[in-house]
């Protein structure tokens, strides 16, 4: 594909085929990947990769983890306490989560993009429960055969996140010029305890978040484009 094609048509994929991906695919798109420039060349991410059994015990894990946490949200206050406290599905992820609103104008895109999804899921605002469904879908990488989890080493302070986000870039539009999706996913930085189970993450790296990778399934969702900002919101104006 042209460069231009490649960025304009990858967007985020959230239903993918069963189709496998081969090894030698995937280890071309991380070889790509790490092409990426980073802050004096350090490089300080590193990758789990979970395809295969991993992939889908390691997905069934973080969904009864999301579906145990939801559970809890939903009880009177006491019994609230109480479960957090006895409960294992207490998110464990190594930067804090942003809850609640986000601020300013950040909390009018994100609203206006996940209203764009729905309605192309087809889901009404006030279906609580199908919305529910679609965020659990997250948990088993939307089918996704591959589920990529991004650490990074903390030392490298802020440069080691733009690093990182540079290379996942990479990844995605390499996975995209070969054919297949990705879906950046923070919803998997929730719960870290679940990753360490099946891989020796060396101590001190952080985990950022995951990626599903895999080929698209024909599904309108894949068909969704949320709107990006125009160049007048982008650019500062100069005095
Ligand atoms: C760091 C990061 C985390 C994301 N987390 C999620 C997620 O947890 N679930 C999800 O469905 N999409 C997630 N996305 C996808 C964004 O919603 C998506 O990139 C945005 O809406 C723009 O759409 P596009 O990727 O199709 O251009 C994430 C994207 C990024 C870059």
């Amino acid at each position: 594909m042209d460069f231009i094609d490649v960025l304009k048509s990858r967007r985020s994929i959230r239903a993918f085929s069963d189709k496998k991906v081969e090894q030698s695919i995937l280890d071309e798109i991380l070889r790509e990947a790490l092409e990426s420039p980073s802050s004096s060349n350090t490089q300080p991410y590193k990758l789990a990769i979970a395809t295969g059994e991993t992939c889908k015990t390691l997905g069934q894990a973080l969904l009864s983890n999301y579906q145990a946490s939801n559970k809890i949200q939903k009880q009177p206050l006491p019994l609230k306490v109480i479960s957090a406290i006895t409960s294992n599905a207490l998110p464990d992820s190594d930067f804090k989560p942003m809850l609640g609103k986000y601020p300013g104008i950040f909390q009018k895109r994100r609203t206006e993009t996940g209203m764009g999804l729905y309605e192309v899921l087809g889901i009404e605002r006030k279906d609580k429960k199908a919305r529910d469904e679609q965020m659990a879908r997250n948990f088993t990488f939307f089918d996704a055969p591959v589920a990529i989890f991004l650490f990074i080493h903390p030392g490298m302070k802020h440069t080691a996140l733009l690093d990182a986000g540079i290379m996942l870039q990479s990844l995605m539009l390499a996975t995209t010029n070969k054919g297949l999706g990705t879906c950046a996913q923070g919803a998997l930085g929730i719960w870290r305890s679940p990753i360490d189970k099946h891989f020796m993450i060396p101590k001190d790296y952080k985990l950022v978040c995951g990626l599903a990778l895999g080929y698209p399934e024909e599904n309108s969702v894949n068909s969704y484009r949320p709107k990006k900002i125009d160049l007048d919101e982008l650019l500062i104006p100069s005095k």
